[in-house]
């Protein structure tokens, strides 16, 4: 099959040297996207900026905010079968980015955020996908709650579900600790183990769920 992965951070523009980010290495998504190349599924990777080498065997697309990380996958999601939204993309970005750095001045700095477009529930809305969806939601409380609203809200067919308030796991860490919700209402809980194999159970009910998949 052909399958298409957002990984890591957006950074969104202050001016041309300061950026609003957020702490995801992107190394759960690379993971997924390293197992899918290896089970020898067509691989296309579209990651903000991480400090991660490109994995063996799939094509990789590197974009930095998240309206262009928008376009990379508005772009390429038509040819494929499946479609992993691991990337944690920013939900707002500086209004006007300035042209040019801003100066320190003397008093205090007010930024205006606007809201980005959201790529997972664009898929189905906007982009037309019928491939296989999974969505992630980084959650600190009610996990299994807001996974589920989250799935039936963005339309995915799969929902990740990870406890991003534990240190041990999570943003950084290489190791992974989650749930995966899917919408015919089976739940599979994957204790703590290797980003590595994290990604391997995900492509497993991946597979399941994507007819003739090789
Ligand atoms: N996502 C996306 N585009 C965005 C925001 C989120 O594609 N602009 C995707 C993420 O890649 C992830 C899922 O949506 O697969 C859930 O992201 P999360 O940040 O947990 O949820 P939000 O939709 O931002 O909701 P909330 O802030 O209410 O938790």
């Amino acid at each position: 099959m052909q399958i298409l992965v957002t990984a890591g951070p957006t950074w969104e523009a202050i001016d041309p040297v300061r950026y609003l980010g957020n702490r995801s290495s992107g190394k759960m998504g690379y993971a997924i996207a390293a197992g899918a190349a290896a089970r020898g599924h067509g691989v296309l990777l579209v990651s903000g900026p991480v400090a991660l080498p490109a994995p063996d065997g799939a094509e990789v697309v590197r974009v930095e905010g998240a309206a262009e990380m928008f376009d990379a996958v508005a772009e390429r999601i038509g040819g494929c079968d499946a479609a992993v939204m691991a990337a944690a993309v920013a939900d707002f970005t500086p209004a006007r980015p300035a042209g040019q750095k801003i100066k320190k001045g003397t008093g205090g700095l007010t930024l205006e955020l606007v809201p980005t477009r959201d790529i997972l529930a664009s898929a189905r809305e906007i982009f037309g996908f019928k491939g296989l969806l999974v969505g992630f939601a980084a959650e600190t409380e009610n996990l299994r709650e807001n996974a589920l609203g989250k799935m039936a809200r963005k339309g995915c067919d799969l929902v990740v579900g990870n406890d991003v308030s534990r240190a041990d796991i999570g943003f950084g860490s290489d190791d992974n600790e989650v749930s995966i919700f899917a919408a015919d209402g089976s739940e599979r809980a994957v204790g703590r183990r290797p980003k590595a194999e994290v990604a391997a159970a995900i492509l497993d009910e991946v597979e399941a769920r994507v007819p003739a998949a090789i």
